[in-house]
């Protein structure tokens, strides 16, 4: 399996409780590099452009209220098959379906206030990616 990229966002119930550094050092610890990070607080655009495909959904305008209501820190990560290496140590969308030593069983409030998002495909990863970041911005 070749190098990959994928897109993680630390969300706001995360940055709240400071837990910044210690997903960090649960995504490094599955073996995922750090290439790209930065703290931004997501604008309403951003928020429903980024979770667009959700739009129809019931929960969708909760989800906006709640990316936007506090600091996030967007990332690109990096490593070999990176975006199932990701969605592993995050675990399940429900914290209460996530298995033990997960970033979401560890840490998640519930399934809205998760602590973190992945892309769920490589097609997505680079869209994701694109969104928040310029190439330059990204060092590998
Ligand atoms: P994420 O991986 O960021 O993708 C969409 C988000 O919507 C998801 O994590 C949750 O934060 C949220 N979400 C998904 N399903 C539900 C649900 N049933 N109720 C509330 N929020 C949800």
């Amino acid at each position: 399996m070749a190098m990959q990229r994928t897109f993680s966002i630390i969300k706001p119930d995360a940055t709240r409780r400071n837990l910044t550094g210690a997903i960090n050092a649960m995504l490094e610890g599955a073996g995922l590099r750090i290439v790209a990070q930065k703290r931004i607080r997501m604008t309403q655009e951003q928020a429903e452009g980024f979770y667009g495909v959700h739009k129809e959904r019931p929960f969708f305008n909760d989800l906006v209220t709640f990316m936007t209501s506090g600091p996030v820190v967007v990332q690109v990560l990096e490593g070999e098959d990176a975006v199932v290496k990701n969605r592993e140590v995050m675990g399940a969308t429900n914290p209460v379906e996530a298995a033990e030593g997960t970033i979401r069983k560890t840490h998640a409030e519930n399934i809205e206030a998760n602590s973190v998002h992945g892309s769920d495909s490589p097609e997505n990863a680079e869209i994701e990616i694109n969104f928040f970041f310029d190439e330059d911005e990204i060092v590998g």
